[in-house]
């Protein structure tokens, strides 16, 4: 008997066919998000979960999803799966880790340069019709070129962002990191290593790129923030729960540091209502991987996954044994 997948999220028709040569598919149509009872009630009975971000896999699922055996998520990060759960009831979860490096890294410089260079506010101004005249200050933003680029996690991700920064742009690179990189890969990139604490204080403009944890929740709050400098930037395109919204509003309000711009959010897709005010910042909705190229890439590694799984190979790129 064939075994049955689910794919909780509406996936490109070449992966639904690859799945469907291999398992009995059911396949969630449309972009809704299945709420939790629904999620449940399609796991019944299936050996794997073909998910993305937005599904939560929980220990209490897993226990309501016996047959469960595998779940394969179409993201590089996995904060939405409880890992040590899937280990110990031996559900193999994998990743989408390395397709995606070069896309994100490239919006994350996109996302610095359009927040230091103030263009969200510039385009708003522009469709109100607010463009009177050019003038020796407007819309000045804050240089790039030639500063200091702090990076928080300096994974794959950040050290894209390290040489794009440096060899594009004539960055100094700082960072911070749980561990600290080979000294071949710092001098590769001309990277130094800094407390978390100096990183913020010597940063012009600080990258978030590490992974969401509890330990990362909230890793930048009011403390933190009031380390920057005044004319520093703050740039996410982590997870939402790294910063504390709040007191980010109160930061860019009153000026304590110059400008944000945030790809990823608290509540997504909700988005706190304070940060809507607020002329200094740059709202994205989650787009960092977003090019039809590596989100293909990342489907079909995550459907190379299910059915190495699943029929007993080695997965190309899985989390837990
Ligand atoms: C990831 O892969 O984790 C992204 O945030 C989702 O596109």
């Amino acid at each position: 008997m064939r075994k049955k997948i689910l794919i909780a999220r509406r996936a490109p028709a070449d992966v639904i066919e690859r799945l469907a040569a291999c398992f009995e598919v059911d396949a969630v149509e449309g972009d809704g998000v299945l709420a939790p009872d629904e999620l449940r009630a399609r796991l019944q009975g299936k050996a794997g979960a073909y998910i993305t971000g937005t599904e939560r896999i929980t220990a209490e699922l897993l226990d309501a999803c016996p047959a469960l055996r595998a779940v394969c998520t179409m993201s590089v990060g996995y904060n939405h799966i409880d890992l040590a759960a899937c280990t110990a009831r031996g559900v193999l979860v994998t990743n989408t880790p390395d397709v995606l490096t070069e896309t994100t890294a490239d919006l994350g410089f996109a996302l610095l340069m359009a927040t230091a260079r103030r263009m969200s506010e510039g385009e708003r101004l522009l469709r109100d019709g607010q463009w009177k005249s050019w003038s020796w200050d407007f819309l000045a933003g804050a240089e790039v070129h030639g500063t200091t680029l702090g990076i928080l996690g300096m994974g794959r991700i950040g050290q894209a962002l390290a040489r794009r920064a440096r060899f594009g742009f004539g960055m100094e690179i700082a960072y911070h990191n749980r561990s600290r990189l080979p000294a071949d890969t710092e001098r590769e990139l001309g990277a130094r290593y800094l407390s978390k604490d100096d990183l913020l204080r010597q940063a012009d403009h600080l990258v978030l790129v590490l992974p969401y944890s509890a330990a990362s929740h909230h890793c930048i709050a009011a403390a933190e923030l009031s380390l920057m400098k005044p004319t520093a930037t703050l740039v996410n395109i982590a997870r939402g729960g790294i910063v504390d919204e709040n007191a980010l509003v109160a930061a860019l309000r009153e000026r304590r540091i110059a400008a944000a711009g945030l790809d990823v959010f608290e509540g997504e897709p909700r988005v706190n209502p304070a940060l809507l005010t607020l002329p200094n910042i740059v709202l994205i909705p989650h787009i960092g991987s977003a090019t039809l190229p590596t989100r293909l890439a990342m489907a079909r590694l995550a459907a190379d996954n299910l059915v190495a799984a699943l029929t007993g190979a080695t997965p190309p790129t899985p989390l837990n044994p």
